[in-house]
């Protein structure tokens, strides 16, 4: 493992970064100010996340220093540096959905998973994190699975749905 420009260690997920691919997503924003947020949006939506190899090409393409790209992207909490699972697993440990239970989902998922809250599969399938409140307490505790509070609340069945959702789509 290396270490990547954010000081975070690189997975050992080899992802393939062509550089004149990112050129081309970046085109629209050649000569033009303020855009640099929307740049980064873009980037991560190809990718998953932040490559060190797209940040370069996005500090070139803007003409900004790659610290002042790596500032940027780091002041957001949307922004990852590392590669992500394929299904993101948020559990909400506000105080509406703590007292309703959500560190029992929390360990279970832990335990199915076999990673700790903020880490992702060695298979890069799943990434387990926690998120402060989504506004939807009335729901506690809630889950968000791909961007959608799942009604599921046992922590084996929400990755057993997940698998069999893989083994469908893989067929
Ligand atoms: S505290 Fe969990 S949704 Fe608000």
């Amino acid at each position: 493992m290396s270490n990547c420009v954010c000081g975070a260690k690189k997975e050992e997920k080899k992802i393939q970064v062509n550089v004149n691919d990112v050129r081309k997503l970046l085109k629209k924003y050649e000569e033009k100010k303020g855009v640099l947020v929307h740049a980064l949006q873009d980037v991560q939506k190809e990718f998953g996340f932040l490559p060190e190899e797209a940040l370069k090409v996005i500090a070139e393409v803007m003409d900004l220093s790659l610290a002042h790209v790596y500032g940027v992207a780091s002041f957001y909490a949307h922004f990852y540096f590392t590669p992500r699972g394929k299904n993101i697993i948020k559990v909400c440990t506000g105080t509406a959905c703590h007292v309703r239970g959500s560190k029992v989902i929390l360990e279970g998922l832990e335990e199915e998973l076999g990673i700790k809250a903020g880490e992702t599969t060695d298979d890069f399938e799943f990434t387990l994190e926690t998120v402060s409140c989504v506004g939807c307490c009335a729901l506690a505790p809630v889950v968000v699975v791909n961007e959608e509070v799942s009604r599921e609340k046992n922590s084996k069945k929400i990755i057993a749905i997940l698998k069999n959702k893989k083994e469908e789509n893989d067929e």
